[in-house]
């Protein structure tokens, strides 16, 4: 039997979502014998309005004496007679709350659509309901249908500004607001902190407040760092995801830049950078020298030194103390100032290195070629004689000296040399690929640091699409929409 949920008929489409239900309910009972077809469940909005559909199906001989709907302790809401028409005995269920869709009070004929709807839905209006054709002569066909009133809650969520500490705390919250049932709340973060719930009565009466905390013990790299606070309810479609930007609160992280290790007297408009993470941002930079002597040359501005010219006296170690409303921090810069720039030196061994480079290669080139060579007519002058340990003995020393140097590929191509002539060496080969290589990884740009930890590893989302409403409804509620949904 196919488990269903229906709308409330909301005021966008009120009975649309029912055909294609009713279609298949009609085509299942083909089989059957003539029964009442009601849907086992039915979801309704807390102060909406929603129908419970029966139907006493086709083909029949039986005429209906009489519709009810019951309590399942026995307590009739809803009548309908062919003659005496509409009654609602109940005042709980009065009939400016309830109406039958299809029976009107001047239908005299055959009742085979006892669908009711309710409207201003309350909580305890949940509970489950019996459909009762009386019929004559074969006697009373029922169904029952379980009603259930659903609130959809309102979720936002927030950071809980924190300072760095030893101790765990909230660093942020997420509220569910008057869900019926209770929503569940998980987190979704990469920084393994705790989550814990508590629930509350909703404004409204039957519906539940859930307030989940985030807790972790607050360290400067979670400051800026996005948490996920993931909210599942059968009234959203899928769960609704609130990120959070935490916020930290720690003292200045300071580090310096600008020395190139290339300080010499009278260089001219060298620059230190005093680098600082923190929150809040710091309200002053402070700098100074281990000696307690302050070079007149150097002229400190805000994060920034500057140097206008590199004297002696610059050749010290430098302070940058940053301030921020949690704290201090601060880093030392050993300066080493050289009588005479380092640059011609560093760019001797660069260009003798590029120039034995090329030379190696061209010697490796001819030594391979006089292999080849050698090779040629070696096999020339004994043909078959092929084997690769024979071989490697004949080798003119001089290139198998030079190669030997070489780095494992020549080996390899030594061994390799029966193939040689034919096809590729396995070692340019190699050699291709390794500058593949390299040039890939040139290429490759590390990450600019960002100040505040702003670039810690993604938030990693679950690996799954979440089966929340298979799992929450096994039925299929593909009626309900809560897009539908009156506010
Ligand atoms: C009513 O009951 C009789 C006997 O049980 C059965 O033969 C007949 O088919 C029933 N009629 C309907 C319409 O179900
Ligand atoms: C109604 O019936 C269903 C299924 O028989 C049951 O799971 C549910 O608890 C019942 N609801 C109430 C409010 O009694
Ligand atoms: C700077 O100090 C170092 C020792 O700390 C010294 O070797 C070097 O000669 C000094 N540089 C100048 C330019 O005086």
């Amino acid at each position: 039997m196919a488990r269903a949920a229906v709308l409330p008929p909301s005021r966008l489409s009120p009975t649309l979502p029912l055909l294609p239900l009713l279609l298949l309910l009609l085509q299942e009972t083909g089989a059957q014998d003539v029964r009442v077809r009601v849907l086992p469940e039915v979801r309704g909005r807390l102060g909406g309005t929603v129908e419970l559909p029966c139907h006493l199906l086709p083909p029949t001989t039986e005429r209906v004496s009489q519709v009810t709907w019951q309590r399942l302790d026995g307590t009739v809401v809803a009548a309908f007679h062919p003659s005496f028409g509409v009654d609602f005995p109940n005042s709980q269920f009065n009939k400016d709350r309830l109406s039958f869709v299809r029976a009107k009070q001047e239908a005299n004929a055959d009742l085979r659509d006892a669908t009711l709807a309710f409207r201003g839905l309350r909580v305890e209006d949940e509970g489950n309901y019996t459909c009762e054709f009386a019929t004559f002569p074969n006697g009373t066909r029922r169904g029952v249908t379980w009603l259930r009133v659903i609130a959809q809650p309102e979720n936002h969520a927030e950071a809980q500004e924190v300072t760095i500490g030893p101790q765990s705390v909230a660093v942020a919250r997420c509220i569910s607001t008057g869900g019926r049932p209770p929503a569940r709340i998980t987190w979704i973060s990469s920084l393994g902190g705790e989550a814990r719930d508590i629930q509350e009565p909703g404004l409204q009466a039957g519906t539940v407040t859930v307030i989940s905390r985030y807790s972790m013990v607050p360290v400067g790299r979670a400051d800026g760092v996005k948490v996920t606070c993931r909210v599942e309810h059968e009234s959203l479609e899928e769960p609704e995801l609130l990120p959070v930007i935490l916020s930290v609160r720690y003292p200045p992280e300071v580090s310096i830049s600008g020395y190139d290790d290339n300080w010499y007297l009278g260089r001219s408009e060298a620059t230190l950078t005093c680098e600082v993470r923190s929150n809040p941002e710091p309200t002053g930079y402070d700098w100074s020298t281990t000696s307690g002597v302050f070079p007149a040359s150097a002229v400190a501005q805000g994060s920034q030194l500057l140097v206008h010219s590199v004297d002696r006296m610059v050749n010290t170690t430098f302070i940058c103390t940053a301030t921020n409303a949690v704290g201090t921090g601060r880093a030392e810069q050993v300066i080493l100032v050289r009588d005479t720039p380092q640059a011609s030196r560093d760019v001797g061994p660069l260009v003798w290195g590029a120039v034995g480079g090329t030379l190696l290669v061209l010697l490796l080139a001819g030594g391979f070629l006089a292999l080849i060579l050698l090779r040629g007519r070696r096999r020339r002058k004994s043909p078959g004689g092929g084997g690769s340990d024979g071989d490697r003995g004949s080798y003119d020393p001089k290139t198998q000296s030079h190669l030997a140097r070489q780095e494992q590929g020549p080996r390899e191509a030594s061994l390799e040399a029966s193939s040689l002539p034919s096809s590729p060496p396995q070692w340019l080969a190699q050699a291709s690929s390794s500058a593949d290589n390299s040039g890939r990884s040139r290429g490759f740009r590390r990450p600019t640091r960002k100040k505040n930890w702003k670039d810690l590893p993604p938030i990693s989302h679950p690996p799954q699409r979440p089966s929340w409403r298979n799992q929450k409804c096994p039925h299929n509620s593909s009626l309900w929409d809560p897009r539908n949904t009156a506010q």
